[in-house]
């Protein structure tokens, strides 16, 4: 079996018996990094004076890993500019928060450099190459160029954009150019990856027949693999001890008030401004309900040197208190914000204490918190899932109260709907998700992918 190599932005250190406290993604990827053998290569997250390519090698739970330091100017260029003031915000169709900085792009093809000149001698004849995400597009390009020959793919976590969005970036040309040097590009939906060959096809002269992607005399496969969750470990954190006493917690802080969970990393895509709006909606049209339900909004900050992150918490911080300020109560308080993280048997629990959980993005690539919100329920009384259609997750959870964020007046008839749902369909719907969220787990995902990779000739 080919040795699996890793490349992505962020890595995660794996520890002994600290899995379940990591990303599903990071659970399957050192699972698959086991099974393959190989390593995990990214950046270490700290600065250094001079970029010298050393390399940090650490072993942990039978997975290696090798990250690089960055210099400052490049965490400035690369992480906090091209990657999230560039492409995140045109990826998510945020085109009024997307900045064009030739400064970005510079630091972006340089750090992406960087990664090609130091894990290059790591690899070895017959690896398999995977890299993730948006950080890393050019990448795979600049590991042809400097000649390997390995099976290299490329999977992105983000949606891709269509193409009249897309084209609004000055370098998209060369962005998409660079995708041709992969063997296997993967999406997470049939949308993304139509707005992926629309772009070839209407901008590339090039042509689509199913998998099969050509352009200027280089083929690729381009596929869907919708990302999962580790189910089976999420299901068995939510009946930990850790949860049974968050869920208490929960139960305990709502004395017959119904539960609405949200959890999401502090950014614009979530939708959260619209939530609170919606759920403001909600308030100010059934003035009986005031009192009944208790929103938690967990958030923890995300990306704060960036400038819209910096304002969306700002704006969260005040549209929050103005909410409760209006009507909050002596004994009540419609919308708690925490701006934190939770263990993930904490979150589990919380998850399975909730009523309803809000998961509204105006855009996701596809959104794990609506998988593990299911994958957290009890059986016999299942909690509702209001979704996004603009998650990429909504296109596998046809049964979750599907929702347009956008509109205010749709939320609040989405938590209405929620709210009276009688136990037998609560039960028939969650059992479709499960259903789904058990089949298409997060191993399902990453065979698909690899089984391609290994199919693809060189
Ligand atoms: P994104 O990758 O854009 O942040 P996802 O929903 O796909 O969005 O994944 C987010 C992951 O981060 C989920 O696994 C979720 O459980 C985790 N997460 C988000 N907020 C918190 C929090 N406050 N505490 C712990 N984990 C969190
Ligand atoms: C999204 C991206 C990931 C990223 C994560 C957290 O899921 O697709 O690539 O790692 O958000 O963001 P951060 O900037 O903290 O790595």
């Amino acid at each position: 079996m080919s040795r699996l190599i890793v490349i992505s932005n962020r890595v995660a250190v794996p520890k002994k018996g600290a899995s379940a406290n990591q990303g599903g993604l990071a659970v399957a990827l050192q699972s698959a990094l086991r099974e393959h053998g190989g390593l995990w290569f990214g950046w270490s997250g700290e600065t250094c004076e001079t970029f010298d390519g050393t390399i940090h090698r650490a072993e942990g739970d039978g997975v290696n890993t090798a990250t690089i330091d960055l210099e400052e100017q490049d965490i400035d260029e690369y992480y906090n500019g091209f990657a999230n003031r560039t492409l995140w915000p045109l990826f998510h169709y945020r085109i009024d928060l997307t900045e064009f900085e030739r400064d970005f792009e510079g630091g972006y093809q340089r750090v992406n450099d960087r990664f090609a000149d130091t894990v290059m001698p790591l690899v070895e004849e017959p690896d398999l190459v995977w890299v993730h995400d948006y950080h890393l597009i050019p990448l795979g390009q600049k590991l042809r160029r400097r000649g390997m020959r390995n099976r290299i793919g490329f999977f992105l976590h983000t949606p891709w954009p269509p193409t009249r969005l897309l084209t609004a970036l000055p370098s998209h040309r060369k962005l998409v150019d660079s995708l041709f040097a992969y063997d296997v590009v993967g999406f997470h939906t049939e949308d993304w990856l139509d707005s992926f060959q629309h772009y070839v096809t209407s901008m590339m002269g090039g042509t689509v027949d199913g998998d099969i992607v050509s352009a200027g005399g280089r083929t690729i496969r381009a596929i869907v693999a919708p990302i999962g969750i580790d189910t089976a470990e999420f299901e068995a954190a939510a009946r930990s001890d850790e949860a049974n006493f968050a869920r208490d917690r929960m139960y305990m802080s709502a004395t017959g008030r119904s539960l609405m969970v949200g959890v999401d990393r502090l950014d614009y895509s979530k939708g959260l401004r619209e939530r609170f709006l919606g759920y403001d909606r909600f308030l100010a049209s059934h003035p009986d309900r005031r009192g009944l339900t208790s929103f938690l909004q967990i958030a923890p900050p995300s990306r704060e040197k960036v400038d819209t992150y910096q304002e969306i918490r700002a704006d969260l911080d005040a549209l929050s208190g103005r909410i409760n300020g209006e009507y909050a109560d002596i004994d009540w308080t419609p919308i708690r914000y925490v701006n934190r993280g939770y263990p993930r048997e904490e979150l589990a629990g919380i998850y399975r204490a909730a009523h309803i959980a809000l998961v509204t993005p105006l855009r996701d690539g596809m959104n794990l918190v609506a998988k593990e919100y299911v994958a957290a329920q009890d059986p016999n009384d299942p909690g509702v899932l209001v979704l996004s259609v603009f998650a990429g997750a909504a296109a596998q959870m046809r049964e979750a109260v599907l929702v347009n964020p956008y509109s205010a007046e749709e939320m609040a008839d989405a938590i209405v709907t929620a709210l009276a749902m009688p136990r037998e369909e609560r039960i028939r719907r969650w059992q479709a998700l499960i259903d789904g969220v058990r089949r298409e787990d997060v191993f399902w995902w990453c065979r698909l992918f690899l089984d391609t990779l290994e199919d693809a000739s060189e």
